[in-house]
């Protein structure tokens, strides 16, 4: 499929994997904001930069009518709260023609969802970016932004560190893979690709290559797409531990195995439906890793508060519940002491203690 003729199609199912992922994320997110008796944000705005014109040729919905039947459900939902936030949804492409299409499908009574502002613009992201740079470096607006692009020059690396500058913003763009290769050829990353045909070790490069560039106090995290013989990626930034959290949810709900693809990215050959023991009793590669360097830390008197291990968890791209086993392994031999059987992402401004036995 072209570019120019990419919704003249219908979606192939790594589209629809990226878009349900895009979907899930801002069904995530709209709660922390607004479902609050006392909501931390007076406005909000969710970003879709690269919106399209709202369907495929098949009138299946594209990011932008994701992202409003997100919001759409969440008024349903009649939260009381709801009204006590100004809810901007900027919808944007630089391609006037879909543009114009899209406005047609809003102007649907479904699309009119009380207290939610729906703004369509013909714009190019560059350019949006800068019109709206008032709100993006707003320190008390929350921000979503969903990064679409076809794929090779728009998150360049000077754009990817403003996008991590921007206060009290999460976003999520789109690798595609020319702009793999471009990794693939970069000279301070080549060398780590062990395998320079595989494309998910470019991905994973990327990935790192991006880390590098984020300061520090950025959570960053991935999710590899295949789409036929290619590898596609998504990257998600936030500043906050609920942010990345909340996205290594959605990816572990999208993959059972290493929570980073819609693939056996770990190579071992086996997808959860294919598995002979039930997803509880096979124990997959990396949870295996992550649980056997986690009691190793925490024998170590390493990690001693409840942020440490979050960030522990994050870090590894596991969600906090992954510490689960092992908290209540080492709990059960005496050999920590703790108020929680799962650490709450949510706590890190009060963490509760981890008592180590050989030390406390
Ligand atoms: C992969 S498609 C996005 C698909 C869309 N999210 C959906 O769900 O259907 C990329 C879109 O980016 C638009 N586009 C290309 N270059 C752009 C730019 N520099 N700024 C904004 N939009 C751009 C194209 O018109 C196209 O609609």
């Amino acid at each position: 499929m072209t570019h120019a003729n990419f919704h003249a199609e219908a979606y192939d199912s790594g589209t629809l994997t990226k878009l349900k992922i895009f979907e899930l994320y801002a069904q995530e997110w709209i709660p922390v904001f607004v479902s609050n008796p006392d909501p931390p944000f007076r406005e909000i705005h969710l970003y879709d930069f690269f919106c399209g014109p709202g369907t495929d040729a098949a009138g299946v919905p594209g990011s932008p009518l994701r992202i409003l039947g997100q919001l759409r459900k969440y008024q349903e939902k009649g939260m009381a709260d709801w009204l006590k936030v100004r809810i901007v949804a900027h919808l944007s492409d630089q391609n006037e023609r879909k543009i114009r299409r899209l406005a047609e499908i809003l102007k649907a009574p479904e699309w009119q969802i009380p207290g939610v502002q729906i703004e369509a613009q013909a714009i190019s992201f560059k350019n949006a970016l800068q019109l709206h740079r008032n709100i993006l470096t707003n320190p008390r607006a929350a921000k979503l932004l969903i990064i679409d692009q076809f794929g090779v020059d728009e998150v360049t690396d000077a754009i990817f560190k403003q996008l991590t500058t921007f206060p009290k913003t999460d976003f999520i763009f789109f690798l595609s893979s020319s702009t793999l290769h471009r990794f693939r050829t970069h000279p301070a990353i080549k060398i780590k690709i062990e395998k320079p045909e595989d494309s998910y070790d470019v991905h994973r490069a990327a990935f790192d290559w991006f880390q590098k560039l984020a300061p520090s106090g950025v959570f960053l995290g991935r999710f590899s797409i295949r789409k036929r013989s290619n590898i596609y990626g998504l990257i998600f930034g936030s500043q906050h531990p609920l942010g990345i959290h909340k996205f290594l949810q959605v990816a572990w709900s999208n993959d059972e195995i290493a929570g980073e693809a819609n693939f056996d990215i770990e190579r071992e050959n086996i997808r959860p439906d294919e598995l002979m023991l039930p997803m509880k009793e096979f124990r997959p590669q990396k949870i295996q890793v992550f649980e056997s360097e986690l009691e190793a830390e925490l024998r170590a008197g390493a990690i001693r508060s409840e942020t440490d291990l979050v960030r522990f968890c994050i870090t590894a791209g596991m969600t906090c519940q992954h510490a689960k086993p092992v908290l209540q392994k080492l709990r059960a031999e005496g050999e920590i002491e703790c108020e929680f059987h799962t650490p709450n992402v949510r706590n890190c401004s009060t963490p509760r203690p981890i008592r180590i036995r050989r030390f406390d």
